[in-house]
């Protein structure tokens, strides 16, 4: 795989594809590692004297965190001089980045407002049609959603140059190196749709949605929770498909005991035997962790995906850090995936040195555990 240091920068026009999606709160989109780290390749290409246009997604249609990337821009320019333009494939950006000069950078709008960018396939795809020929070089600096075979990811390597951005070829670096033999799965987090590929007989320790989502299919219910986790989740397709498929699959996955709601705005748990209840689950409870530290104690070697509930509240981080923390003391190789557990190690203030890798990836490294192809990876050759 060509990386930038095959390429002469100056003067040419770059079209970097960057992950920059973030956790959002009431709208507002928080600062993230992500953000941190996406800036480091814009600032080589900065340097370089390259005309950078960074494209990247936040979110998922109809969902509440599907925003604009004008927050990123300003969270950005933290660490990089970027300029926000509204727009992607209209006048507005063509015209921005026949503009630029050397040494310039800016920032298209959120690349899944175009529909297009979920159909790669199709012939005079909006997005690769517009955009290509403006361009000298793709690179592709975002491992985390090489997952996806989206127009952004996949079909750029066909028409022009391309190569690895810094953090992608950092990742892959990192990755050759994992041994994750007799692994313990800590498999948490808010797009529980791809967990399933893991669950193969491994112990694995079920946190956060895809938690929730085990027990519902053991036949458990959750109360007002039922109702959230079919309208939160990522589950494509059919969701009770989706839990029917993964009631076959629960060999040797533990399940939390107790959760931690949110009542009257403030924190209480509850055991499961006290569910079903009209409450939001917010993280798991004490008995939960109490039960998972012990498993993680004696792991050799353990991956981790995604929190035990939601981080962007300190009161229900708990159970995050407290497994984090635990992680962190393993003897074995240990590998951390996401952009959620990134944020929060980094705000649990646990030593960053005392884990064996932590990637910026949830589902694509997850897919790569699990042996798959990624398209972003295939495309790049
Ligand atoms: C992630 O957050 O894992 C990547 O940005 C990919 O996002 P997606 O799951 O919405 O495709």
């Amino acid at each position: 795989m060509k990386t930038l240091k095959d390429f002469v920068l100056k003067n040419k026009k770059v079209l970097l594809r960057s992950d920059i999606n973030s956790d959002v709160l009431d709208k507002k989109v928080l600062p993230s590692e992500r953000i941190k780290e996406a800036a480091e390749t814009i600032n080589y290409l900065i340097k370089n004297k390259a005309k950078v246009v960074v494209i990247a997604h936040q979110g998922n249609f109809g969902k509440e965190d599907f925003l604009s990337l004008k927050q990123h821009a300003k969270l950005l320019n933290k660490y990089t001089k970027i300029r926000f333009v509204d727009d992607i494939i209209g006048e507005k950006a063509v015209s921005s980045i026949n503009k630029l000069r050397s040494g310039e950078a800016i920032l298209l709008n959120n690349i899944r407002f175009i529909e297009d960018e979920m159909h790669p396939e199709k012939e005079n795809n909006a997005i690769t049609k517009t955009l290509s020929p403006l361009f000298d070089l793709y690179v592709n600096d975002a491992f985390s959603v090489c997952h996806r075979a989206q127009t952004s990811v996949v079909s750029f390597p066909k028409y022009l140059p391309s190569c690895a951005g810094l953090l992608l070829e950092k990742e892959i670096k990192s990755l050759e190196k994992i041994s994750i033999k007799d692994c313990l799965y800590i498999l948490g987090g808010a797009k529980p749709e791809e967990n399933i590929k893991l669950l193969r007989g491994k112990k694995v320790l079920a946190c956060g949605l895809f938690a929730q989502l085990c027990l519902v299919a053991d036949g458990k219910d959750l109360g007002y929770q039922n109702e959230f986790l079919k309208k939160a989740t990522l589950v494509k397709g059919n969701y009770y498909e989706f839990v029917k498929k993964l009631k076959t699959k629960l060999v040797n996955v533990e399940t939390p005991v107790d959760f931690a709601v949110s009542f009257n705005k403030k924190r209480k748990e509850f055991d499961l035997d006290e569910f079903p209840l009209n409450y939001e689950i917010e993280d798991i409870g004490k008995k939960t962790l109490e039960k998972y530290l012990k498993i993680i104690k004696k792991a050799p070697a353990i991956y981790m995906k995604g929190p035990a509930g939601n981080t962007s509240k300190k009161e229900y981080a708990k159970g995050t850090y407290e497994i984090l923390k635990a992680v962190s003391n393993c003897k074995g190789f240990t590998v951390i995936g996401g952009g959620h557990l990134s944020d929060a190690i980094k705000n649990s203030k646990i030593n960053t040195k005392k884990f064996g890798h932590i990637s910026l990836s949830g589902g694509a490294l997850l897919n790569y555990i699990a042996g798959e192809k990624l398209p972003g990876l295939e495309s790049l050759g």
